[in-house]
């Protein structure tokens, strides 16, 4: 997600300089609103970029980590990311900066404090990464105010206390990562459940692993068409099958070390999945046979649940990881190769 974030900011970038090629001056020419609060944010950072961000001219389209919109003006990303020394607290001047798409906070460790208010001030928000920070505190209910956002990144952070609701009310929210952090409670019932309804038909994409998230998997998350949904190493129980499904768009799919529990020979895999990582559960009943005639399934993994009966036989040729016994071991009683013949349990 990131790599192509970053692509597309280059891109824009590379087409801009080319379109404005002979008229640089007016390109860096920025809005005076957007300089000022450019300005107060750097005051606010310990006057970090003053050396870089020239304060005696008007170009402050052309400042290191910002971006503008070529022909408005207005700044439209602001990016800090792997910058040494940067220490402080997300600073409330940003909510000046009014046509803000992308807000990237990204490899801070010394960027510490809440996610502050004045992010809901920023209207227009697209994608906001705040991510490998020291950024403590809730994820803020505020941010269901955000009704632009496609995208929401909180990962590698500190972030304690729950999922808030108010972001499944979030019309083109698909992208949700706040994997690394110390979540608790359960998933709110109702996210993505606006995507389903809008035209786009955006693939769901959800990442919340290393967290300690509890509860089951809504119903409601069967509605939900995911790309990619990675809860490991959390706390959550019951029934899973809710995500599957042979007709479902999912690729990749990680529930590994929760203590999830459902009978797995009643649920079929989509076509396209390529990742099914189900260990350190207490899966039951057995492989289903299904699971063979996916073409792609390069990653299998159900060691350590409480499976039964063979292998299915169609798993194995060519397959790459699913020929390891180590994604099978630690059952209740699963046979068949690359486990020993079933045979030789009587
Ligand atoms: C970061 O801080 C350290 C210690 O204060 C200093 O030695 C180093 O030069 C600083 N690096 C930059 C790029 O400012
Ligand atoms: C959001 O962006 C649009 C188009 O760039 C602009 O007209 C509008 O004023 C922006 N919203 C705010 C709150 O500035
Ligand atoms: C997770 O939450 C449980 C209580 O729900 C608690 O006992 C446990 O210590 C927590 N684990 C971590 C790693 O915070
Ligand atoms: C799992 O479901 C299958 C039918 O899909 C059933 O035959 C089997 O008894 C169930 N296993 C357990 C352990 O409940
Ligand atoms: C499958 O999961 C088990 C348990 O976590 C692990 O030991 C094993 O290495 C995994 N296998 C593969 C191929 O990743």
């Amino acid at each position: 997600m990131k790599t192509s974030i970053s692509m597309g900011v280059l891109v824009v970038s590379l087409l801009s300089s080319l379109l404005m090629d002979g008229a640089s001056s007016r390109k860096d020419h920025c809005h005076a609103d957007d300089r000022a609060a450019l300005l107060s944010i750097d005051a606010a950072l310990g006057n970090y970029f003053s050396a870089r961000w020239t304060s005696d001219d008007r170009a402050c389209c052309s400042w290191a980590s910002v971006h503008c919109d070529p022909f408005s003006g207005r700044v439209t990303d602001l990016y800090f990311a792997q910058l040494p020394n940067f220490t402080g607290t997300i600073p409330d001047a940003i909510a000046g900066l009014t046509h803000l798409t992308v807000l990237e906070f990204d490899h801070l460790p010394g960027v510490s404090g809440a996610i502050p208010p004045a992010i809901a001030k920023l209207s227009n928000l697209s994608e906001l990464i705040i991510s490998w920070t020291s950024v403590s505190g809730p994820v803020p209910s505020f941010l269901g105010k955000l009704t632009q956002l496609t995208l929401l990144d909180l990962s590698f952070n500190s972030l304690s206390g729950e999922i808030p609701a108010s972001i499944a009310a979030l019309p083109y929210l698909n992208s949700i990562d706040i994997s690394r952090n110390r979540l608790t409670g359960a998933l709110p019932p109702l996210l993505f459940s606006r995507l389903s309804h809008s035209s786009s038909q955006q693939p769901a994409y959800l990442r919340l692993s290393h967290n300690n998230l509890s509860g089951s998997i809504p119903a409601e998350f069967a509605g939900v068409e995911f790309a990619q949904v990675d809860l490991s190493r959390n706390a959550f129980a019951g029934d899973a099958s809710p995500l599957f499904g042979v007709a479902k768009q999912l690729q990749y799919l990680d529930l590994s070390r929760n203590a999830f529990s459902f009978n797995l020979s009643g649920v079929e895999l989509p076509e396209q999945i390529n990742g099914a990582l189900l260990s350190h559960n207490a899966i039951y009943g057995g492989i289903p046979a299904q699971f063979g005639d996916v073409a792609h399934l390069y990653a299998l993994n159900v060691s350590y649940n409480r499976l039964c009966g063979e292998v299915p036989s169609s798993l194995m040729p060519g397959q790459s990881s699913s020929s390891d016994v180590f994604c099978f071991q630690h059952n209740k009683c699963l046979c068949g190769a690359p486990l020993p013949p079933c045979n030789s349990l009587i």
